[in-house]
């Protein structure tokens, strides 16, 4: 395990008016995704769009790392046939991989999941690291309902991570960590304080028995939100205000950096979380707060792009400007006159 390595690389991807890409969907998401804009979900039409993604101009300017599937990590660029981890490489962008196997039904326990992938891990690190990836994820997945979660289910989930993200600093990745709640249903913000909190509270407590190393792993968080049916939804500065008390109780300041999901948020209110966040001036935040955003990055230039070569150009213009937002988000300079100016038509 190097450390130093370690450190450098989450301080990287952890680097402010910069964020993660989250480009790792699997093969089944990706379909549903490209279900959404009539597109066939081929091998081929899944390298075309992560390469139109990829090789937007000046995408580094914002992103200092995107996360891969197994198949994009050893797709090429189709102009130029460069395979995608050199490409981001070159840029200056850190290519990671998710490694996760998914997250399948937790035995005894109706309703809830546990995310497997661990058997095996340590030899498909050591490839993944050697096509280049120097950062990887695994998702876990917590619901809340009328008895859930369980305490059983909570600390299934954060013993796998904590394992996962062991395995990932001996192979010299940084881990992403990412324990998230699930914001369907009719909880109010509240409730999902509380079960942000005793999960994060659980994550950390796994972490430090299998010993993790906190400098070298970045937490991929959701935010303190209400249930998307809930019938009062907080303001965006309650969200912020919840957001970061939570945190400030939960994670340790070790911790280089909180990059959130967008968590089927909308593209403007993930940016505007962040955004109230990070202008929150008179807080002490001892951690870079970020995002790695999967759909509030990718949404509107997967709709620009439809599937048509023609319309890559506006379809990077869209992911540029979701970037450029977001990246002025981590320092708390976005604005609703930047988010109109710099609007791609
Ligand atoms: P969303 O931002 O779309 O939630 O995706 C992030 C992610 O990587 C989920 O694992």
């Amino acid at each position: 395990m190097n450390i130093e390595q370690l450190e450098n690389t989450a301080k990287a991807m952890a680097t402010p008016e910069k964020g993660i890409l989250a480009a790792d969907e699997s093969t089944p998401t990706c379909t549903k995704r490209f279900e959404s804009i009539g597109v066939a979900s081929t091998e081929q039409t899944r390298n075309a769009y992560r390469s139109m993604l990829f090789t937007t101009e000046g995408m580094e300017e914002f992103i200092s790392g995107v996360i891969l599937f197994d198949e994009t990590l050893r797709q090429n660029t189709v102009d130029g046939g460069i395979s995608f981890p050199k490409y981001l490489q070159d840029k200056g962008v850190l290519p990671g991989i998710k490694v996760d196997k998914g997250a399948k039904p937790l035995a005894g326990y109706e309703g809830e999941k546990v995310t497997e992938g661990l058997d095996g891990l340590r030899d498909r690190l050591a490839e993944y690291y050697d096509l280049g990836a120097r950062f990887a994820k695994w998702r876990a997945v917590i619901t809340i309902g009328k008895d859930t979660p369980s305490s059983a289910c909570i600390e299934a989930n954060a013993h796998a991570l904590a394992r996962y993200a062991a395995l990932c600093q001996e192979a010299d990745m940084v881990p992403i960590v990412e324990p998230e709640i699930l914001m369907d249903g009719e909880h109010d913000i509240d409730v999902s304080f509380e079960v942000t909190e005793e999960t994060l509270r659980t994550v950390f407590d796994a972490l430090y028995r299998e010993d993790v190393y906190l400098e070298g792993m970045i937490l991929k968080p959701n935010m303190v939100l209400s249930g998307y049916s809930c019938a009062k939804q907080a303001s965006v500065e309650e969200v912020a205000e919840a957001t970061v008390t939570c945190f400030l109780r939960a994670v340790p300041a070790a911790v280089p950096g909180i990059c959130f999901l967008s968590g089927g948020q909308s593209d403007l209110l993930a940016t505007q979380h962040l955004n109230a966040m990070n202008a929150m001036d008179e807080v002490v935040k001892p951690w870079k707060l970020s995002f790695s955003y999967g759909r509030a990055l990718q949404q509107a230039a997967l709709k620009a792009w439809g599937g048509d070569d023609s319309n890559v150009e506006t379809a990077q213009k869209a992911i540029y400007h979701r970037a450029k937002c977001n990246g002025a988000a981590t320092v708390g300079q976005y604005s609703e006159k930047m988010e109109k100016e710099s609007t791609p038509v």
